[in-house]
């Protein structure tokens, strides 16, 4: 089990490299990673997260379409947005801003590229929560966080709560 990062590590805010070579060691870390997703519980989770540099996620968003067809279980290498159609909003939250959920714009469809564990190609037409999660999982690879997304007014006032938040449950 990996321990998850927590904002404002500055681990969280790393631009990912590329994964050149699917060592045993990135396949561990993508077991290693799904695992902890689970047990957070949680629907995604980013390299990032777990202290790691290298551009890759994994996500189970349960029950939709596409991963019903496919399998629950992503593990997804160098994932690239392709396309993005539509918009959307809906209340996000993240396992490295505990307590904190706020309501954010993407696109409503994603096309997303990237590899599997195995080094085959994927290629993921996504929409509704897969979509999202794709969207949000992506841009921790980058860095980016889904309260980024928010207004600056906004997010001064979750800064506030978030600040709040993490010394009440230091004293
Ligand atoms: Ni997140």
């Amino acid at each position: 089990m990996l321990d998850i990062l927590i904002h404002p590590d500055p681990q969280l805010r790393v631009k990912c490299r590329p994964v050149t070579d699917i060592t045993p060691q990135i396949r561990t870390l993508l077991a290693d990673m799904a695992e902890t997703m689970y047990a957070a519980p949680g629907i995604g989770l980013a390299a990032p997260q777990v202290g790691s540099e290298h551009r890759l996620l994994v996500l189970d968003v349960g029950d939709d379409e596409e991963s019903a067809r496919r399998g629950r279980l992503y593990k997804l290498i160098n994932p690239e947005i392709r396309s993005r159609s539509g918009k959307t909003e809906s209340e996000e939250g993240c396992l490295s801003i505990p307590g904190i959920r706020e309501t954010i714009k993407r696109s409503a469809s994603v096309v997303v590229q990237g590899v599997d564990e195995s080094g085959n190609d994927l290629t993921i037409e996504a929409e509704g929560l897969l979509a999202i999660c794709l969207q949000h999982e992506i841009d921790h690879l980058d860095g980016i966080l889904f309260i980024d997304h928010l207004s600056r007014l906004k997010q001064q006032l979750v800064k506030a709560k978030y600040s709040k938040l993490r010394s009440a449950e230091h004293e």
